[in-house]
């Protein structure tokens, strides 16, 4: 969802199950590596919108959503990339929980890591890897089409398809 309609405001309570909703996500070894970073102030919603050419749309909050390297690192080799899992399973728990409140989402990758790190005061450690926009919707839009099952799934074997 990208075209928000700029009106309404998130409770506090939707945006306490949306969080909730992040740290049931299932993770690697149980490490919970994820930490999220709440954006609600306009000022600094449109800071981040100038560093973010992938941010279209007025959001009415971002979460930030940051790997901690020191938690994913005990999940010992490869952890890294297990904690991008696991926090990209947060991301879609939370897009998901905000659909059932009727609140429009967009993960976004294409910011600058380094920008938004030094405007929200983000240590080394801890990288932020998604953002996720929130806002109300007029219209949701028509899904993009899926390439289909026939194509995507392959049963026993890379070969065989149905
Ligand atoms: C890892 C990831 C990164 C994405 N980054 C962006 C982004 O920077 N900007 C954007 O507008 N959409 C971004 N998207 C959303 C995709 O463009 C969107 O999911 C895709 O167009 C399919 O649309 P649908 O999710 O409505 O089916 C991203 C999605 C994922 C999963």
């Amino acid at each position: 969802m990208r075209r928000f309609s700029g009106e309404g405001d998130i409770p506090d309570e939707y945006m306490q199950r949306i969080l909730e909703a992040g740290v049931w996500a299932p993770s690697a070894g149980g490490i919970q590596p994820w930490e999220f970073i709440v954006v609600r102030d306009r000022g600094r919603i449109y800071q981040i919108k100038l560093v973010s050419p992938g941010l279209f749309g007025d959001p009415l909050a971002i979460v930030v959503v940051c790997v901690n390297l020191e938690r994913a690192r005990k999940g010992g080799r490869g952890g890294e990339m297990m904690a991008i899992m696991d926090a990209s399973m947060a991301a879609q728990n939370m897009m998901l929980a905000a659909y059932s409140l009727g609140i429009g989402s967009c993960p976004i990758a294409s910011f600058s890591k380094a920008a938004v790190k030094e405007l929200l005061e983000i240590p080394d450690h801890v990288e932020p890897i998604l953002l996720l926009t929130l806002g109300y919707v007029d219209q949701w839009p028509n899904p993009p089409r899926r390439r289909s099952l026939e194509e995507v799934v392959h049963y026993e074997g890379y070969r065989k398809h149905r």
